[in-house]
C-alpha cells in the first residue's frame, strides 16, 4: 500500500515501515561511526522501540556488540494497516543485528505486568542466563499496578496554581498563550504511579530474585529537569514530582543491587521530539528554539548522538561514572549551559507566530516529530507501494 501520515494532534496514525528502517540505519551508521566501546554485553532494554530506549539498543548492540533483548507495546502490523512506528523500528533494528550475527530478541506487551517480566525472565534464562544492563525508558500515559489491580492515568499539570504561558501548535506554527489548571492530590499520586519509580525497582527486584543480574550489572533509568521557563508544567509539575520519584528510587535500587557489585543511575536527557514529549504543553515551543539555539551553536543532539555520549564519556569510561551533587549523571550538559539558555530566554519574549519561523527552528521541530513515524526521511520514495505487514525477527511469542 502506499501510506500517508493520519495527523491527530500530537500523535500520527500511520508510519512507514521503510522510513522507520532508514531511522534505524542511520542511527545503526552513526554509531558505528564513533568506533566500538567496551560496554555491556548483554542488555535488557525495558521500552526499547522508539526514542530513548531504541537508541540505547543500538548503541548497546552496534556501539558494544551487546546482544539485546527489547520490551515495548507496541501496534503489529496487519494487511492493510500499518504497523506502529516502534513495530517498524524493532523490525529494522532485529534484522540488521540478526544479520550481523548479533542476538536480538523481543516481547511485545505490557511491561507493567508481572506476566511480561515473567516472560523476560525465562528469555533471559534460557538464551543469555545474565544480564549487565538493564535500561529503563518507559513513557506511558497509563500503568495497571499488578499488586493491586488500579490503573493510574498520569496528567501533565502545574502544581499549586494555574500557568498560563505561550505554546506552540507545531502544525500550523500559531503561538498562543495557553493556561494549565494545577493539579489536584489524587492526580499528582495518579502520575508518580505511572511514571515514578515503582515499575523500575519491581523489574529490578524481579530480576533480582531470578538471579538474571550478572556480578556488576548495571541499571539506568532517564530523567529530565529542563530550564526555569518550562518549570511550572515539567519539573515542579506532575510530571516532575514522578521524576523525583524516580531519582529517589534510583538510591533505593543502588543498595538493593550492592549485593551483586551492580548500580543504578538516572541519567538526565536533553529535550527531544519524541511521541512523549509532543505532547506536553508549552514544551514544543522551547524545543524549537533551543533546537535554533543548538544547531547554531553545532551542539544539537538527537536521541542516538545523546545515548552515545552516555555509554562512551559516562557510563563505559572505565573509570568513576560522573554525576551531579544530587548522584545524577547529566547529558543535559549542553542543553543547560548557561549561552545555551540566555539565548533561550530571550527567544522566548520575542516569540509571536509573525516571528518564530525566523527566531525559532519549528521545521526541525516538525520534521523531527515526522521522521518518528518514518515519514520526511531523506531517500524513501513516500510514492511507491510499500509491503506494510512486516514480521519482527526475533518477537516471542506469549
Ligand atoms: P518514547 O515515547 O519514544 O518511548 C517510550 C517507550 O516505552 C516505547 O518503546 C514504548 O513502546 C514503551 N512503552 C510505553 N508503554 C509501555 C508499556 N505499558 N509496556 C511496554 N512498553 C511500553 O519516549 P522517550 O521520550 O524516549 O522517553 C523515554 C524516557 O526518557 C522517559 O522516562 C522520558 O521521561 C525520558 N526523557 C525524555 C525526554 C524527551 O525530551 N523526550 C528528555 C529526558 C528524558
Amino acid at each position: 500500500m502506499i501510506i500517508t501520515p493520519k495527523i491527530r494532534g500530537f500523535i500520527c496514525l500511520t508510519s512507514h515501515p521503510q522510513g522507520c528502517e532508514q531511522n534505524v540505519l542511520n542511527q545503526i551508521n552513526y554509531t558505528k561511526s564513533q568506533g566500538t566501546v567496551d560496554g555491556p554485553k548483554k542488555v535488557l532494554v525495558i521500552g526499547a522501540s522508539t526514542g530513548f530506549g531504541l537508541a540505547s539498543r543500538i548503541t548497546s548492540a552496534f556501539g558494544s556488540n551487546a546482544s539485546t533483548i527489547g520490551v515495548y507495546f507496541e501496534k503489529p502490523a496487519a494487511p492493510g494497516k500499518p504497523g506502529s512506528a516502534g513495530w517498524y523500528n524493532t523490525a529494522a533494528f532485529e534484522k540488521f543485528a540478526q544479520s550481523e550475527g548479533l542476538y536480538a530478541k523481543s516481547i511485545n506487551g505490557d511491561a507493567f505486568s508481572n506476566e511480561i517480566k515473567q516472560q523476560t525472565i525465562d528469555l533471559i534464562k534460557a538464551d543469555l542466563g545474565q544480564i549487565d544492563l538493564v535500561v529503563y525508558s518507559l513513557a506511558s500515559p497509563r500503568r495497571t499496578n499488578p499488586v493491586t489491580g488500579i490503573t493510574h492515568q498520569s496528567t501533565l499539570k502545574p502544581i499549586g496554581g494555574t500557568f498560563t504561558n505561550k505554546t506552540v501548535d507545531f502544525h500550523t506554527g500559531t503561538v498562543s498563550e495557553i493556561s494549565i489548571d494545577p493539579a489536584n492530590e489524587e492526580e499528582i499520586a495518579n502520575t508518580v504511579a505511572v511514571m515514578g519509580g515503582d515499575d523500575w525497582e519491581m523489574w529490578i527486584d524481579a530480576l533480582k530474585a531470578a538471579d538474571v543480574l550478572a556480578p556488576g550489572a548495571t541499571t539506568v533509568a532517564y530523567s529530565y529537569i529542563g530550564p526555569k521557563l518550562t518549570e511550572p508544567v515539567y519539573r515542579n509539575g506532575t510530571i516532575g514530582r514522578a521524576k523525583d520519584h524516580l531519582e529517589a528510587k534510583a538510591f533505593d535500587i543502588d543498595a538493593k543491587l550492592k549485593e551483586v557489585d551492580g548500580r543504578a543511575y538516572v541519567s538526565v536527557n536533553k529535550a527531544l521530539v519524541t511521541q512523549a514529549s509532543s505532547a506536553i504543553p508549552v514544551i514544543p515551543l522551547y524545543i524549537s528554539l533551543l533546537y535554533k539555539t543548538m544547531k547554531e551553536k553545532g551542539i544539537h543532539e538527537g536521541c542516538i548522538e545523546q545515548i552515545n555520549r552516555l555509554f562512551r564519556d559516562r557510563l563505559y569510561t572505565n573509570g568513576e561514572v560522573p554525576v551531579d551533587e544530587k548522584g545524577r549523571i547529566r547529558i543535559d550538559d549542553w542543553e543547560m549551559r548557561e549561552d545555551v539558555q540566555s539565548t533561550v530566554a530571550t527567544l522566548w519574549e520575542e516569540a509571536t507566530t509573525e516571528t518564530l519561523p525566523a527566531i525559532g527552528d519549528l521545521e526541525g521541530y516538525k520534521t523531527d516529530f515526522y521522521n518518528l513515524f518514518g515519514f520526511e526521511v531523506p531517500g524513501v520514495d513516500y510514492e511507491a507501494e510499500v509491503n506494510e505487514v512486516v514480521e519482527v525477527p526475533g518477537l516471542q511469542q506469549a
